[in-house]
C-alpha cells in the first residue's frame, strides 16, 4: 500500500523523512520515483492529468495538497476515487492572519495613509470603533469560522453567510441566495472565504457591490475566480466601494500591465494569505490514511456534486 506525491518537490522531502519517521507503515513514494504503480492507493497532488490517473489502477484517495480543490477538473476523476482536500492547522493560521491584517488595514484606513504618506500629506481620518465595524465574511467553513472567531476578538461587529444553515457564537448568519441582499446590506468590510465552484464563479460582480453600503470595503482570499474585475474597478472608480485587498487574482501571476497593480485603492498581494504547512499537513495526511484503512471517514472529504 503506497502513497504517490506529486507537487512541490520541497514539501515532498519533508514528508517523505516525517512518512519515515512517523507512519513507517505508509509507502511514502516521490515523484518521479513512483515504482510499480499498482501499488499506489493513494495520490497526493496540487493538480492532476486524466493520464497520470489512468496509470494508477488501484488509486482510492486523491488528495489535494491544499484548501481548496477547483484546481482539480473533478468531472476528470473517476467516481470511485474520494476526494480529500487539505484541513489542516497550519492554514487556518495563515488565513486567519491575513484576514485579519487586511481587515484591520482597511478599518484603519491604511489605504489612505499609503496614498498620503507618498504625497507628503498629513490627513487624518476619525477612528471608527470596531463595535461600529460590520465585518461579513462569505463562507463559514474552516477557514471563514476561524477568521471570525479571531476578529471577535477585536469586538467588531460580525456576520457570516453560507450555503445552508450554521451557527457561529457571537456572529449573526445568513444562508441561501435569499439571504444575501440582507446579509450584504450589514458588511462594511465583506470578506470572500467561498470555495470556487460553478454557483460561486463571478460572485463579487455588480449585483453584490451594489448592495454593500456606500463606501465598503472588499477582501478577496478565496479564488480569482470569484471575482468581476471590471465590476470592482467600476465600483472603486464610482466611489461605491473604498478600497479592496485582493490576495487572489485570474490567471496568477497577474501580468504587469494589469490595472490592479497600481490602482491606490487596491492592496495586492500574490497568492499568500495561507499555505500548507508541511509538518503539521503531514501529520493530517498520515492521519486519514489511517482513518482510511480502518473504513473511517476523512477529514476534509469533498462531497463531488457540490464542488467542495
Ligand atoms: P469549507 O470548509 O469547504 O467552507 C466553505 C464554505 O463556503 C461553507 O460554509 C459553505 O457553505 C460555503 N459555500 C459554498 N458554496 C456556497 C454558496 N454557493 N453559497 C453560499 N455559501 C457557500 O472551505 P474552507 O476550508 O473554509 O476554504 C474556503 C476557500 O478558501 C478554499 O476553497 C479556497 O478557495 C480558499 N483558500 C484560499 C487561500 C489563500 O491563500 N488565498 C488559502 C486556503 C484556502 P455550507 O457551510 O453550507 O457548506
Ligand atoms: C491555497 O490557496 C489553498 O487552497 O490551500
Amino acid at each position: 500500500m503506497a502513497l504517490l506525491y506529486k507537487a512541490d518537490p520541497v514539501r515532498g522531502a519533508t514528508w517523505q523523512k516525517l512518512f519515515g519517521a512517523e507512519a513507517p507503515e505508509i509507502d511514502f513514494r516521490h515523484w518521479p520515483d513512483t515504482g510499480n504503480l499498482a501499488d499506489i492507493r493513494y495520490l497526493a497532488a496540487w493538480t492532476v492529468t486524466p493520464d497520470l490517473l489512468a496509470s494508477l489502477p488501484n488509486l482510492e484517495v486523491l488528495f489535494s495538497t491544499g484548501a481548496g480543490v477547483d484546481q482539480l477538473d473533478l468531472t476528470q476523476v473517476p467516481d470511485h476515487i474520494q476526494v480529500v482536500r487539505m484541513v489542516e492547522p497550519g492554514i487556518t493560521e495563515g488565513m486567519v492572519e491575513y484576514a485579519s491584517f487586511a481587515t484591520l488595514a482597511l478599518h484603519r484606513h491604511m489605504l489612505h495613509y499609503r496614498k498620503a504618506q507618498a504625497e507628503a500629506r498629513w490627513a487624518p481620518i476619525k477612528l471608527v470603533p470596531a463595535k461600529d465595524r460590520r465585518i461579513g465574511v462569505m463562507g463559514l467553513g474552516n477557514l471563514g469560522r476561524a477568521v471570525l472567531t479571531r476578529l471577535g476578538s477585536y469586538g467588531f461587529a460580525l456576520s457570516g453567510w453560507s450555503r445552508s444553515p450554521q451557527q457561529v457564537d457571537g456572529v449573526t448568519c445568513h444562508a441561501g441566495a435569499e439571504a444575501m441582499p440582507a446579509f450584504l446590506a450589514g458588511c462594511d468590510i465583506l470578506i470572500c472565504l467561498l470555495p470556487l465552484t460553478a454557483e460561486t464563479h463571478g460572485i463579487l460582480c455588480r449585483k453584490t457591490f451594489d448592495l454593500l453600503p456606500d463606501g465598503a470595503a472588499l477582501v478577496n482570499v478565496g479564488r480569482g475566480g470569484h471575482l468581476v474585475e471590471s465590476d470592482l474597478l467600476a465600483a472603486l472608480d464610482a466611489g461605491k466601494l473604498s478600497g479592496a485587498v485582493l490576495d487572489v487574482t485570474e490567471p496568477e501571476p497577474l501580468p504587469n500591465d494589469h490595472p490592479f497593480w497600481r490602482h491606490p485603492a487596491i492592496l495586492l498581494t500574490p497568492h499568500v494569505a495561507s499555505m500548507t504547512q508541511p509538518e503539521s499537513a503531514a501529520r493530517v495526511l498520515m492521519g486519514n490514511i489511517r482513518q482510511h484503512r480502518q473504513g473511517l471517514a476523512m477529514l476534509g472529504t469533498v462531497t463531488r456534486g457540490r464542488g467542495y
